[in-house]
This record gives structure tokens, C-alpha cells and sequence, in this order.
């Protein structure tokens, strides 16, 4: 299912982590795209603290994984932005986080044959100066996002 849903504070970009930080645990994988600024950052950040993450969470661009221990499970943070071949991201030890904990991928493309089918998939833009976010999921999550 896909759902589209306003942006039009951050306040509404945290009442949607709050939403779905409850819904994670370990297995669970999120992957976020959209342009620079649209978002991503920010709502990880959100969600991270809805996961008791006390560490300050940023940008994995640069280094493609940051994980964080501090909260309720691994929360593992991913950009695959520049890799190259799926071995690389086996060789980072991907399937091993997914299983221990809850797993936010930027730039999933690379990864899209082995993520799990519930993955929940977020693609953040902008209609003119609002922001939205689309949410797509596999059907038996619809019910979630109604
Ligand atoms: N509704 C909103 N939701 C999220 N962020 C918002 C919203 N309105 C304004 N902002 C601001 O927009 C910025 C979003 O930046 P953020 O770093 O999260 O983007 P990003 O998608 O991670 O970009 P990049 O691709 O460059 O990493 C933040 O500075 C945030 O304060
Ligand atoms: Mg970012």
C-alpha cells in the first residue's frame, strides 16, 4: 500500500515517528529517499529519541553506518549511497543487524533483494514549499497507515 501524508511542521514529522517507533523492533527495516534537506535526517533523529536513543544521531553519509546502543534496541543507520555491489553490504554484517535490531537505510536501492518484505519505505519531498513523506508498505501494514 502507499499512502501520502503532509509535512507541514516538524511537528507533524514527529508525531510520524512517534507513530511508528512503537511499531519497530528487531527485524524491522525502514529506508528513507528524498532530496537533500527534505527530511530523512531529521526524522531519524526523532524516531532515535522515541527509541530512548540518548546519543546525538546524524548523518551516516560519510561513513556509511553509524549504530547506536543507548536505547531499547541496536538502532543501525545506514547510507548506501556509495556502494557498489551488494557483496560489499553483505560484508558489512547487514543481514546480522537487521536480525538484532531496528534498521534505517538511506539510498536502499543496493540492498532491495534482501530486505525484508514488511520493510516499510518512506520517500520524503516537497509540493512547492510543503513537505510530505509517502509511505509504502507491504498490504498487511495498510491497516497501520489508514
Ligand atoms: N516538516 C518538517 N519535517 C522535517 N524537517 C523539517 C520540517 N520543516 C522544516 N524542517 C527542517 O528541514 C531540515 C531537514 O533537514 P534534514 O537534514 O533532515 O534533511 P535530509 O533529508 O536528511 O537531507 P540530506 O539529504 O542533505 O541529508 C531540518 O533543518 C529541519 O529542521
Ligand atoms: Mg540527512
Amino acid at each position: 500500500m502507499s499512502k501520502k501524508i503532509d509535512l507541514k511542521t516538524e511537528q507533524d514529522t514527529i508525531d510520524l515517528a512517534h507513530y511508528i517507533a512503537p511499531l519497530l523492533g528487531p527485524g524491522s527495516v525502514v529506508t528513507l529517499s528524498g532530496d537533500l534537506g527534505s527530511g530523512k535526517t531529521f526524522f531519524v533523529k526523532a524516531l532515535g529519541s522515541f527509541l530512548g536513543i540518548t546519543e546525538e544521531i546524524d548523518s551516516p553519509s560519510f561513513v556509511l553506518l553509524k549504530e547506536y546502543h543507548s536505547g531499547i534496541y541496536p538502532l543501525y543507520h545506514m547510507d548506501l549511497y556509495r556502494l557498489k555491489r551488494e557483496e560489499e553490504l553483505l560484508d558489512l554484517g547487514i543481514l546480522d543487524m537487521i536480525e538484532s535490531g531496528i534498521t534505517i537505510i538511506e539510498w536502499p536501492r543496493l540492498a532491495q533483494e534482501i530486505l525484508p518484505y514488511e520493510t516499510i519505505s518512506l520517500e520524503f519531498g516537497f509540493e512547492g514549499s510543503n513537505r510530505y513523506v509517502r509511505v509504502n508498505t507491504e498490504e498487511s501494514l495498510k491497516e497501520l497507515f489508514e
